[in-house]
């Protein structure tokens, strides 16, 4: 099959498109083949060898946490999928990706991909959707009424954590550039705050429930957001690179979050996407071929949007 691997960590040139054997499916797993996967920010991180020590990898290595296909392979014990069924996944970190025309993958990471969507374009779900989903439900707790500061809501996670909140009930303030902040209002933010243009401090009238930090922000930027929070509020951010400051005085806590792997979460996602409750958006669908051009891309800082990569001509 045709993957692209990287056997050496380094800039985005390591990653080679090449012939590689085809794999065969071990107890509880499944061969997909692979319909969309996706470029996320830690894969430029992962290749250039950045993540060596939370994340060993085996080279030659091949990228790709997000995975959209069909069941093509059952290995032994696998129980509730058959060969044909269109699923959805978040894949190890350390275990080869699906930048591959076939992956495979523990047959219980899986979810149904949702049907009223191309297949491809699902593999923007998994690893972004699962962060705002775990962001706003598992740590933040978020409920209907309560004020919400999403910084970076214009990314590929800020899109869906603008709408999950929306759908919690909450209000929602977001940070946007000017290019976005149509997109962003449609998503459901009550207010659009463009950061380029104005401080957002000054512009957020009251208190907010929690902040959530999805932006590469300065840690003195990051403090002033966190003030905004009201006390016994808390904030979850996604950039863990910088700690979220929490303040012990006024009982704000600080979470810095580390997205993981959940069928059923993954699951209650696709439903959402099927119920017209969730919109997936793909700025750019790109051939297998071009992934080291999307790191290069990403690495100077002009990849915006989530990148759906489709190994197969069809
Ligand atoms: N810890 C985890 O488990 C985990 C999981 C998922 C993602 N992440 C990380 O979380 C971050 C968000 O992920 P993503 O996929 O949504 O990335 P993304 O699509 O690159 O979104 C980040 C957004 O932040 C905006 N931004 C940049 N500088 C800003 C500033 N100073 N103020 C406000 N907004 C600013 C960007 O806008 P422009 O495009 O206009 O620059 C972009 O829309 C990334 O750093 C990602 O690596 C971490």
């Amino acid at each position: 099959m045709k993957a692209v691997r990287f056997h050496a960590y380094g800039g985005p040139e390591v990653l080679v498109h090449e012939d590689v054997e085809t794999p065969e499916p071990g107890p509880g797993q499944v061969r997909v083949r692979v319909a969309g996967t996706t470029f996320n920010g830690v894969d430029g991180n992962i290749r250039a060898g950045f993540m060596q020590g939370p994340m060993p990898l085996e080279l030659p290595h091949i990228p790709g946490l997000d995975v959209a296909g069909t069941v093509d392979a059952l290995g032994e014990d696998v129980q509730g999928l058959s060969v044909g069924d269109r699923v959805l996944g978040f894949l190890p970190f350390v275990a080869d990706g699906a930048s591959a025309e076939y992956v495979l993958a523990s047959a219980d990471s899986l979810a149904p991909a949702p049907r009223s969507i191309a297949l491809a374009d699902a593999a923007a779900l998994p690893v972004v959707g699962l962060t705002a989903w775990q962001a706003l439900h598992e740590h933040a707790g978020l409920q209907a009424g309560q004020r919400i500061l999403i910084n970076g809501a214009d990314g590929a996670v800020g899109g869906y954590a603008t709408q999950l909140a929306k759908a919690v009930g909450a209000q929602v303030i977001a940070t946007a550039s000017a290019r976005s902040s149509a997109q962003v209002a449609a998503a459901g933010a009550d207010q659009v705050i463009d950061h380029t243009a104005a401080s957002v401090v000054d512009e957020v009238a009251e208190p907010v429930d929690v902040l959530l930090n999805l932006a590469p922000i300065e840690p003195e930027e990051f403090a002033a957001l966190a003030a905004l929070v009201r006390d016994g509020g808390v904030v979850v951010n996604t950039t863990v690179w910088m700690p979220a400051p929490a303040d012990e005085d006024r009982g704000v806590r600080g979470i810095d979050l580390y997205v993981r792997s959940d069928a059923a979460q993954l699951a209650g996602l696709a439903e959402l996407v099927d119920r017209g409750q969730l919109k997936v958006q793909v700025a750019q669908r790109a051939p297998l071929e071009d992934l080291a051009s999307i790191h290069a891309q990403a690495a100077a800082g002009t990849l915006h949007g989530k990148v759906v990569i489709t190994p197969h001509k069809r």
